[in-house]
């Protein structure tokens, strides 16, 4: 596996493969990898010929500047479990390397529109713009012909998908399913923030969305299940930002559909919560 730490490098590599007909395939994480990120890399070796993955813990994203500082950061195993893995390009920039302008400079704005006003948008302001701003600049160094993501940050995979359009990427995106714990909690970089206890209760989550998944499936009335299951993962000690139910509309578009029938696409169950006296946000979703 090639390390690059400068874009300029990296961009010569790939503009050598790209004429020697390389189909790139690109896989963006901050790191603290785990099998949902190698899966996601399998995935890139089945669709492309040089698959590239990034680490980079990018600090414009972090609306609490706690979470951004006690992100885990493994990079020697990272290394280790790319290798392995069959990734091709690791790149590894510095904050300096991809800022250049400096943290504080005038920022662009992309106009998600209401995707960055629901669910996480609502509850990490900016948090969005942060994670439109590394990505392009990524997407601007890698050129991919495809970039592949975890259905796990659903929303940010709309608004990935989103970005593409506003700044004219060809990149196609795929979206890869949640790898999860033999309990069912979803892998996460944050779950090795969890103590034992609240590892064990974390399976919360996981049962939360199943019993809305299954009880919707059932033909239950919406509101009744979502009732249910918020006092469910209350009673688990869970305190959410969000448990709702929603539908995407057009491949992009979040609504809260008021019954199953009139859902104008996929429905997923969607949440976001801690534990009471964690520090540790977890999200999660499935399709309903
Ligand atoms: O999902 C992540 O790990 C990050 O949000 C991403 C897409 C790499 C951007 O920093």
């Amino acid at each position: 596996m090639y390390l690059f730490k400068q874009q300029k490098d990296l961009r010569l590599f790939l503009e050598t493969a790209r004429q020697k007909g390389s189909k790139i395939g690109f896989v963006p994480t901050m790191g603290a990898l785990h099998q949902g990120h190698l899966s996601l890399i399998h995935e890139a070796r089945q669709h492309t010929s040089l698959v590239v993955c990034s680490i980079f813990v990018n600090p414009t994203q972090f609306n609490d500047p706690a979470d951004f500082e006690k992100y885990p950061v493994t990079i020697e195993k990272d290394i280790e479990l790319l290798t392995g893995a069959g990734a091709d390009v690791l790149f590894l920039p510095s904050v300096a390397e991809m800022y250049p302008e400096g943290l504080d400079a005038p920022a662009p704005h992309y106009d998600f529109g209401e995707l960055e006003t629901v669910l996480e948008g609502a509850h990490r302001p900016g948090h969005f713009q942060g994670v439109g701003r590394i990505v392009h600049k990524l997407l601007d160094i890698v050129q991919p012909d495809q970039l592949f993501m975890g259905q796990k940050d659903l929303q940010q995979c709309l608004v990935v998908k989103h970005l593409l359009k506003l700044i004219g990427s060809p990149a196609e995106m795929i979206i890869c399913p949640t790898l999860r714990e033999p309990d069912g909690l979803a892998m996460s970089s944050r779950n090795v923030r969890l103590s034992p206890a609240e590892r064990t209760n974390a399976v919360a989550l996981f049962k939360a969305l199943s019993y809305i998944r299954d009880n919707v499936r059932e033909g239950k009335p919406l509101p009744e299940v979502m009732t249910a299951a918020r006092l469910q993962l209350a009673s688990s000690k869970f305190e959410a930002d969000y448990l709702d139910l929603i539908a995407v509309k057009d491949g992009n578009t979040i609504t809260y559909p008021s019954s199953a029938a009139s859902a104008p696409g996929p429905m997923y169950a969607v949440v976001a919560a801690k534990m009471q006296g964690s520090p540790v946000r977890l999200i999660d979703n499935m399709q309903v």
